[in-house]
């Protein structure tokens, strides 16, 4: 048996990534360890969403390449969206690399191994057409133990907004066959998982390349959601104007699928929308989220933005602080700009705002998101709702278990007994910042047997 450590960044795709991998590696005999300096083979799967994140990742395995002077037989692999972007360049760099593996052919990753074993390095980062069911053959996937199933319906963009990279290290997109993802989720099940979160860069978009335009997210959903058990279902990431009145629809017909939205607006401007490339403007943007809370009831939306894209004035970002309060955003990820190789708004060096004018925007973007993210969860005090235990810990001298109800909201509960995936009934009690407290209503938790909590 030979160990190997796998470091992994960047967005649930490439966690996702990394499952697949070491779903592969387990054939070749490679069990996965938590400590670096015991591995054989050291792989990193990088993110090159931030110039920030690409030099994360070259630094981490600059360190790496170090260690080989005392274990010469240490393999070292780069991978992820960084290597598709730069393949060969990673080789001629960083001379300590072994491989370098590109997003689209993880599928040869045993054959790599091979020919490394064998003193070759090895750079396999080409954009493949082979069919998914070709490329997965029967490997398993290594889920990290949890109570969350991450399952890609669709991978790659077409969308080429003007600040990002995805499409250039993801390709196009494609949407996967129903028959992996429901036999996926069917698995996912079986192994005690209590939740599916159907993952994509625009996942609303699954299955515009199918040959049958009937089917797609909504007709997924409804088949997930005729699987046996009581689990959850969710979906990230939505395309604003993909959202479509049939799968709204289809999120308040079906049982088993949660009330949440992460749809991403990226700035509260109109012309800083039009410069992004994205296609809807803030009133339409507005209409969209104003559909899904008047037929969700409890929904939670959350989204995205980007402080300081290139030739924002100030009263056009203020236009993004406007937009998260107007439209009662509950939760935002941030993010500076960060010029991309490749992307079109990189290009506009003359536009560029002063890195100390994008570092103040950011901060008041981020005051302004924990401004309504306590809001929004404000309005749940008094509430009964159930939640999804994910974890156990002792915080402050107190037993805590965590969860999230179906719309998403982060929930802490006294409670002396681990019940990691349980479903438990709980009155919400205060609201923090980023999470909400609760008390437990099950009158018969002291009897959930500890024994059955899923993959945990
Ligand atoms: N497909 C999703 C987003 C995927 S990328 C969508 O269309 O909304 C995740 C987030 O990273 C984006 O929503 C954006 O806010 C951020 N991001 C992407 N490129 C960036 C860049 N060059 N600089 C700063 N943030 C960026
Ligand atoms: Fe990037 Fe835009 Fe595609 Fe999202 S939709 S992945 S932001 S190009
Ligand atoms: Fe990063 Fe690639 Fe995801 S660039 S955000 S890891 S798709």
């Amino acid at each position: 048996m030979k160990q190997v450590y796998i470091e992994t960044m960047g967005c649930q795709m490439n966690k996702s990534d990394t499952e697949r991998m070491l779903g592969m590696l387990a054939h070749f005999n490679y069990v996965e360890t938590k400590e670096p300096h015991e591995a054989d083979l050291l792989m990193i799967n990088t993110c090159s969403i931030r110039q920030l994140s690409e030099d994360k990742a070259f630094s981490a395995i600059g360190l790496w390449g170090k260690w080989k002077k005392h274990k010469p037989d240490l393999k070292i692999g780069f991978c992820g969206c960084v290597a598709q972007q730069k393949a060969e360049g990673i080789l001629k760099r960083c001379p300590y690399v072994d491989f370098v593996l590109g997003t689209h052919t993880i599928y040869r990753l045993p054959d790599i191994i091979k020919r490394i074993n064998q003193g070759e390095r090895v750079c396999e980062c080409e954009e493949t057409h082979k069919t998914e069911a070709d490329k997965e053959k029967d490997y398993e996937i290594k889920r990290v133990k949890s109570v969350n199933a991450w399952i890609p319906i669709t991978e790659g963009c077409n969308n080429f907004c003007t600040y990002c990279i995805v499409p250039y290290t993801r390709g196009r997109e494609r949407s996967r066959e129903p028959e992996i993802i429901i036999k996926e989720a069917q698995d996912a099940l079986n192994q005690g998982f209590k939740e599916i979160t159907l993952l994509g860069q625009n996942v609303d978009s699954y299955g515009k390349d199918f040959k049958d335009k009937s089917y797609r997210l909504a007709q997924l959903l409804r088949d997930l959601n005729a699987l046996e058990g009581n689990f959850r279902i969710r979906f990230v990431t939505s395309y604003p104007t993909d959202i479509t009145d049939e799968l709204i629809d289809t999120v308040v017909e079906l049982d088993k699928v949660c009330e949440y939205f992460h749809i991403p607006m990226q700035s509260g401007s109109t012309p800083v929308l039009k410069a992004m490339n994205r296609r809807y403007d803030r009133e339409t943007y507005a209409a969209i989220v104003k559909k899904v809370r008047d037929r969700v009831k409890d929904v939670t939306i959350t989204s995205d933005f980007i402080a300081g894209f290139p030739g924002e004035t100030e009263e056009q970002f203020v236009e993004t602080l406007t937009a998260i309060d107007e439209f009662e955003l509950d939760y935002s990820n941030t993010a500076a700009y960060s010029p991309r190789e490749k992307t079109v708004a990189a290009k506009w060096v003359d536009k560029y705002i002063p890195e100390d004018v994008k570092t103040k925007r950011l901060a008041r973007l981020n005051e302004q998101v924990r401004i309504n993210c306590l809001k929004s969860n404000q309005k749940f005090i008094g509430r009964e709702m159930e939640v999804l235990i994910e974890g156990f810990e002792n915080h402050k001298g107190q037993n805590v278990i965590t969860g999230r109800t179906r719309n998403n909201k982060i929930v802490h509960i006294p409670c002396d007994k681990d019940l990691t995936g349980e479903f438990v009934n709980v009155k919400i009690t205060g609201a923090k910042t980023w999470y909400v407290n609760g008390e437990l209503l099950n009158a018969e938790y002291d009897k959930i047997s500890t024994s059955t909590a899923a993959a945990n």
